[in-house]
């Protein structure tokens, strides 16, 4: 969810800040600037970064940018009043992407005050206005001014009443699409639910007999240990709930029932959502984020999915959702906004970070993980976005077209793993799905998701995803956050949801299922204990006394962050540079190695890259309780080594950097590349990234500094893959961390494995291509404001790696890569099938063994028999090298089909080991790992031939092999 999936906001940023000359270049669009009216010295420096920024631009601008759309803007600098602008370096750049500017201006002093004025170049914008104007001083001499307009289109002027007096004025000739993929056309939808009388019953859920050591019986509030065998069976625990929440239910009236399932409206509660009390019922609180608790304070920080994914350790995985999960129930928070389980289609996809990388399997581990976690901590887990929600371009806008196996194997998969941890909760989004929205989509919510998974909670809408009352037919439980725009005063439901059930439009039985799962997942979680806090902290003012009693959620939970923040850190490259050993002296250059200048919240949802980037931005962030910079912790750990210490931040002097890294024993250049969700702008990218190329001048900073410095060592915090090409093979680039986003511990985590402390085990969790192109899907572009755009899924399972291993494309690095201070053997690969228990199920599994598809029945794909552990692969990994390290053996499986994608992960472990020591790894497979989806039968089928397994330490790193005994 977000501020307003409307706002079309054109965010231009104007840095006014103290101090040596900066200069923010266009790294990411191509603009032609022109400055004027300004006295020489200014001008001239103007021009200079001007026409650096224009030249580094051209050469990122891909070929299919659409020509149609010329770009044109102006920035211009004065400085009317005597004072320190005359002699102080003054420097400007503007940089315009076709929809976007941004802008930024240094000077010496701060301005008095701010305005900016408004003009539109086309008579079509003209009556847009700004939307905000914000001059934030940040200390005596340097102030941050944010201006924000709610249109394309358009130019901007900004002055400052000094002195000095300094005026900024941008304007974009033409607005649109980012300058990637231009569409493949657009769509005639949305098809809509048509109006008559829909008759409903809801959906029985197959429960599976209890078989101990196998299908325990459990609650959300006692999950089975991590990796183990056994199965959580939910039924009881859901079947439990369901009597005491239709017994509620039974005494409602249609508006009380209404009530339950619509929000209250945007703001007019202390949550992001709320849905109001009934009778002695206190309603919810719903609360973003995946990484921890939204709008408040005294919170965690923690690393995002991708980060956490990147571990590939299922136990800090579910200790992470354990921790936020008492975080946001400590904060009164009824629903946990997370996990984010959409699948990186894109390498450019804004929210990607949010989320657990680019393979289904293991993005449904953490899922599983994830859940489980959040919901022991007895918070209800909320899994979204449902579904195909891949890009934030027209998010609003674009039909997915997917075939009916890629949905089920690859963007499902992740969702079946939450349902099957008793999600209670699943958001559906934006997008429209084969032309239907998907918040009223019959196919994904009520067949797939209610039908195929059994899933027994209850399904919400993204805020503002829902477009008819009758979406209720086609499987929408909950309006959120209940207005029909964000603080229209209008709701599909409400009222108009009452008219529709008084005529029997929309059946009464629907609407006691609503409600029934709605309460049911309450009582799920055992929230009607009288102990479960209430709500402490108000969402949309964090300052009111009356509203916010500050309550300290955080515990030790610190110490997971800082575990995951270096478990999730993957070692690329290292010719003995690392792990450092009491330097002598080190230089850390780059401004991701720095405090950010505002502060760690400075930017609102953190929608901006200043200082070290720890989590991308929009509505799936949370407010730092502190930021440790890898600066501050390096000096930590010089005082304690004796180390000297330089560094330099400033990206775009390059010259300064090579004289501050200079004779260093080591170099350490801190590099990032940020994106988020579409209501912020940061440097021209709209959400998406419009290109995968490191951020603030990265390629050239490491390139000038490795010209001087033999022993240049890279770190890149990233929300997703970059194009490394300029730098990787420079010999004297020597070590590469990859360091995703690591949350308020990221200076902390980093130092931990630069200095050998934790010796690295994170492993890509995505590809990591040698060019943009070799990706197997863009992110869609074109389409007018109307519009609604075609984004078909044409790579179908061909996501990722499974690309590039079937078109034999190199990648630079592969998912699943990772180095270590040490090294590992692998030996004695044995595979046997796990002796069967469930002898309710014989008759299913002997005709899985036959190759029949499973049944076409309600919870079919959720089975506990279908998950149950039922092949094992067992091997041993040893400690070959020097120091004590963990591995992350992989099991990957082999279709002989030579036209389906040559290799699947479909297993992960973890294990530490001391030198010299080995230990035998299992690894299980289910029937469900081994079955592909039957379009025609709409089961999961057993494919035909022999199954061949690869173990190893990567996608493509296979060190033994075997045959599945199935
Ligand atoms: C979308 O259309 C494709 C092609 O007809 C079909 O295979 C798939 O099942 C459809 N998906 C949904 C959710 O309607
Ligand atoms: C949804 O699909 C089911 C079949 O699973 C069908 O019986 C029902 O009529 C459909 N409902 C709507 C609203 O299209
Ligand atoms: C009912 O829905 C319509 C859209 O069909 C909307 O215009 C109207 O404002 C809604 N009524 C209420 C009371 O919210
Ligand atoms: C039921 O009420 C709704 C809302 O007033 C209206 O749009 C719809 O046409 C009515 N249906 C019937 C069958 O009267």
């Amino acid at each position: 969810m977000q501020l307003s999936h409307r706002l079309r906001a054109l965010a231009a940023l104007l840095a006014v800040v103290g101090g040596p000359l900066s200069v923010h270049a266009a790294q990411e669009s191509a603009a032609s600037i022109s400055a004027s009216s300004a006295p020489a010295s200014i001008l001239s420096s103007a021009l200079s970064s001007v026409s650096a920024s224009a030249v580094s631009s051209a050469s990122v601008v891909p070929s299919s940018a659409p020509t149609s759309a010329p770009v044109s803007s102006s920035a211009a600098v004065s400085s009317s009043a005597p004072g320190p602008s005359s002699s102080a370096p003054v420097s400007l750049s503007s940089v315009l992407s076709s929809a976007p500017a941004s802008l930024s201006s240094v000077i010496s002093s701060a301005p008095a005050s701010v305005s900016v004025s408004f003009s539109a170049a086309s008579s079509a914008s003209a009556s847009a206005s700004i939307s905000s104007v914000a001059s934030t001083p940040i200390s005596a001499s340097s102030a941050f001014i944010s201006v924000s307009i709610p249109a394309s289109n358009a130019s901007i002027s900004a002055s400052t009443t000094a002195p000095p007096s300094v005026s900024v004025s941008a304007s974009a000739a033409a607005a649109g699409s980012p300058s990637f993929n231009s569409g493949t056309g657009t769509e005639t939808g949305p098809i809509t639910v048509p109006l008559s009388e829909y008759t409903f019953s809801s959906f029985p859920v197959a429960s599976s007999t209890p078989i101990p050591k196998v299908f325990v019986p459990v609650t959300p509030a006692n999950p089975p240990p991590v990796s183990s065998d056994e199965i959580p069976d939910f039924a009881q625990a859901w079947a439990d709930a369901y009597e005491k929440a239709e017994a509620f239910t039974l005494g409602l009236t249609v508006p009380e029932k209404v009530n339950v399932v619509t929000g209250v409206g945007w703001e007019n509660g202390r949550c992001v959502g709320n849905i109001p009390a009934v009778g002695e019922w206190p309603g919810l609180c719903l609360e973003d984020s995946p990484l921890g608790v939204r709008d408040t304070d005294f919170n965690t920080a923690f690393p995002a999915g991708i980060t956490a994914a990147s571990t590939f350790n299922r136990s800090l995985i579910r200790t992470r959702g354990a921790f936020m999960g008492a975080e946001f129930k400590g904060k009164g928070v009824n629903l946990a906004l997370g996990p984010m389980m959409n699948m990186g289609r894109v390498a450019q996809g804004g929210r990607n970070w949010e989320g657990f990388g680019a393979d289904p399997f293991l993005s449904g581990a953490a899922a599983y993980e994830t859940v489980l976690g959040l919901q022991s901590s007895g918070v209800q887990a909320t899994a979204k976005h449902f579904i195909n929600n891949e890009q934030e371009y027209k998010r609003t806008q674009e039909s997915s077209n997917v075939d009916d196996r890629t949905e089920h194997e690859i963007y499902v998969a992740p969702f079946l793993q939450a349902v099957r941890a008793g999600v209670a909760a699943v958001m559906c989004s934006y997008n429209l799905v084969n032309d239907t929205y998907a918040c009223e989509n019959n196919r994904t919510l009520n067949q797939i998701l209610k039908g195929e998974l059994g899933f027994r909670g209850f399904v919400m809408s993204d805020w503002s995803a829902q477009h008819s009352t009758l979406s209720a037919v086609a499987g929408l439980d909950m309006s959120m956050p209940g207005d029909i725009d964000l603080g229209s005063h209008t709701s599909w439901w409400g009222p108009n949801l009452t008219a529709f059930v008084d005529n029997s439009t929309i059946p009464d039985s629907r609407l006691d299922d609503m409600v029934t799962r709605i309460l049911a997942s309450w009582y799920f979680l055992g929230q009607d204990a009288p102990d479960f806090p209430p709500v402490s902290f108000n969402a949309f003012n964090n300052n009111d006394p009356a509203t916010n009693q500050h309550v300290d959620v955080q515990g030790d939970h610190w110490t997971v962050v800082r575990e995951i923040g270096a478990a999730g850190t993957a070692l690329l490259k290292n010719n003995g540079a690392l792990p450092l050993n009491k330097p002598k002296n080190i230089a850390i250059i780059g401004s991701d190695a720095a405090d950010a200048s505002m502060g760690p919240n400075g930017f609102s949802d953190r929608g901006g890259d200043d200082g070290i980037l720890a989590m991308g931005w929009g509505s799936g962030t949370a407010n730092y309780p502190y930021l440790i910079a890898p600066v501050d912790a390096i000096q930590d750990r010089a005082v304690q080594d004796g180390t000297d210490v330089n560094w330099w931040f400033l990206d775009f002097n390059t010259a300064g950097a090579q004289t501050a890294a200079f004779g260093f024993e080591a170099a350490i250049v801190f590099a990032n590349a940020d994106s988020g969700e579409q209501y912020i702008t940061v440097d021209g990218n709209a959400g998406d990234r419009n290109n995968l190329t490191l951020w603030h001048n990265a390629d050239n900073l490491i390139n000038a500094v490795a010209e001087v410095n033999n022993n240049t060592i890279v770190v890149v915090h990233s929300v997703g893959p970059c194009i490394l090409e300029a730098w990787i093979e420079n010999p004297n680039v020597t070590a590469v961390l990859w360091a995703n986003i690591a949350g308020q511990e990221a200076g902390n985590s980093i130092v931990d494995v630069l200095y050998g402390d934790f010796n690295p085990s994170g492993r890509l969790p995505y590809t990591i291509a040698k060019s943009p192109s070799d990706y197997p899907a863009q992110p869609t572009g074109g389409g007018g404001p109307n519009d609604i755009i075609s984004v078909p899924y044409t790579e179908g399972l061909f996501i990722d790696y499974r690309h590039f291993d079937a078109q034999n494309i190199t990648p630079r690095f592969e998912f699943g890569f990772g180095l270590s201070y040490t090294t590992f053997a692998y030996s004695n690969l044995r595979t046997s099938t796990i002796a069967q228990q469930d002898h309710d199920s014989t008759q299913l599994e002997q005709a899985w063994a036959k190759g029949e598809a499973t049944p076409n029945v309600e919870g079919a794909s959720t089975a506990v028999w279908l998950h149950r552990p039922a092949f094992e692969v067992t091997f041993e990994v040893k400690n070959t090298g020097p120091v004590a390290g963990g591995e992350i053996p992989q099991l990957y499986l082999h279709s002989p089909d030579s036209s389906e994608p040559p290799s699947l992960l479909r297993g992960f472990a973890d294990v530490l080991l001391s030198p010299g020591e080995s230990q035998t790894v299992r690894i299980t497979l289910s029937r469900y790992d081994l079955s592909v989806w039957d379009v025609d039968a709409q089961g999961w089928r057993k494919p035909s031939g022999a199954f061949q397994i690869s173990v190893g330490a990567s996608s493509r790193d296979f060190r033994l092999s075997g045959t599945l005994p199935v």
